[in-house]
């Protein structure tokens, strides 16, 4: 009995000691962009749960608002493309124009069905469509919106963290500028005070809030400790990133900003040292947006989407938005040699599934599940 505690002794210091000298290179986090996008119509509950399912460690819902303030998950405030709103008798006249080309990098200029102009309950059986025609069909019009409550409680469900923008905030807050006033809100306190009372606070470090607004994000800074992260797409370099160390717990980055790139099909991969500028300024790097099809991938990783996580691994990002979460979860597993198994929950060690195991091997295996 003395020696066999002995040598457990042993073995549980050496995965101790394993683990903490792999601890220099961070297993960046996986972060489901609008869900498992790729499969699934994105921001729909069942995007969400599949995402969770490969692996995420964060789902992504980008929010807009109705006029009644209910936040629901959705990449455009403007509905058409995206649902079945059009052939509903009931909401098919309220079209409206709006020009949302407020400085943000996407927007729409255009007449649509703008959720501004709608109360939740009107939207809140319309039906979502995958709205890539490259992407599958089959799960079209079979979820309904979801909300900002109902993404909370499914991450919260699964204990995976939440990564909300706050999109469009100038043109949303312009918008709803009455309704905010009888309120006695803001776009930022609605959606501290809603993640707060559903348990994502600060402590909780499982929620990020993210905004391409930089005075969205100077106000969040001040309003809560939730780290902020700041979204850039172009025109931005070493010295802008600087300037978002003043106000920001973090950046999230396009791609293309990462490597001085020829193009897609052309190129080098420079590091163009901005991750680098940001971790010296103690920004966290979080990366947008990872796809496997082809036409995704620069053809300088030979359409390997795997040589693109490698590339952008050895630059230390800390997290990849990706609309592929199980390719990306397995392929980390694999890169940090499956210490931890995270991606496919019931792929990886699980205690319940090993039977007539000695006791010695069961309080090993309990240690590594313990680290993980
Ligand atoms: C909405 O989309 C449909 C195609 O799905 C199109 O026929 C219709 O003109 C669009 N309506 C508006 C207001 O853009
Ligand atoms: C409006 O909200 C602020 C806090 O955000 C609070 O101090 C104030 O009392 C509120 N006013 C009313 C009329 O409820
Ligand atoms: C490849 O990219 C470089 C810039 O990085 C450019 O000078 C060159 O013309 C490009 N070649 C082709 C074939 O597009």
């Amino acid at each position: 009995m003395e020696t066999s505690s002995n040598f457990l002794l042993v073995i549980i210091l050496i995965i101790f000691s394993y683990g903490s000298s792999d601890s220099q290179r961070k297993r960046p986090l996986v972060i489901a962009h609008r869900g498992a996008s790729g499969e699934r119509p994105e921001h729909t509950a069942i995007a969400y749960e599949l995402a969770i399912e490969q692996g995420a460690d964060f789902i992504e819902c980008d929010i807009c608002l109705t006029k009644d303030l209910i936040p629901f998950c959705s990449h455009d405030c403007s509905l058409n493309a995206s649902t079945d709103i059009s052939v509903r008798n009931n909401l098919k006249d309220r079209v409206s124009f709006h020009d949302m080309d407020l400085g943000e990098p996407e927007f729409t200029n255009s007449s649509d069905y703008y959720s501004i102009d709608f109360t939740w309950d009107e939207l809140d059986d319309v039906l979502v469509k995958q709205n890539r025609l490259d992407r599958d069909q089959s799960f079209n019009f079979q979820n309904t919106l979801c909300s900002f409550e109902k993404f909370l409680d499914i991450a919260k469900k699964s204990k995976v963290g939440v990564y909300p923008e706050l999109k469009y905030p100038v043109w949303q807050k312009d918008k709803l500028s009455q309704v905010f006033k009888e309120k006695n809100t803001t776009y930022e306190k609605l959606i501290i005070d809603l993640l707060v009372k559903k348990g994502f606070d600060a402590k909780s470090k499982k929620v990020y809030l993210q905004t391409f607004d930089k005075e969205t994000a100077k106000i969040l800074d001040k309003q809560t400790d939730i780290p902020v992260i700041f979204l850039a797409w172009r025109n931005f370099n070493l010295s802008t990133v600087e300037d978002c160390a003043k106000f920001v717990q973090g950046v999230g980055l396009w791609k293309n900003l990462i490597f001085e790139w020829g193009g897609f099909k052309n190129g080098t991969a420079n590091s163009t040292g901005i991750v680098k500028r940001a971790h010296e300024l103690n920004l966290k790097v979080h990366v947008y947006t990872f796809r496997i099809e082809t036409k995704h991938v620069p053809f300088i990783f030979g359409n390997d989407v795997r040589r693109e996580y490698d590339a952008f691994l050895k630059e230390n990002i800390d997290g990849y938005f990706t609309d592929y979460p199980l390719s990306l979860a397995s392929h980390l597993d694999y890169r940090f040699q499956a210490q931890c198994p995270n991606s496919m929950s019931n792929g990886g060690y699980k205690l319940s599934s090993i039977n007539n195991i000695s006791l010695p091997l069961a309080l090993v295996l309990l240690v590594i599940n313990k680290i993980c």
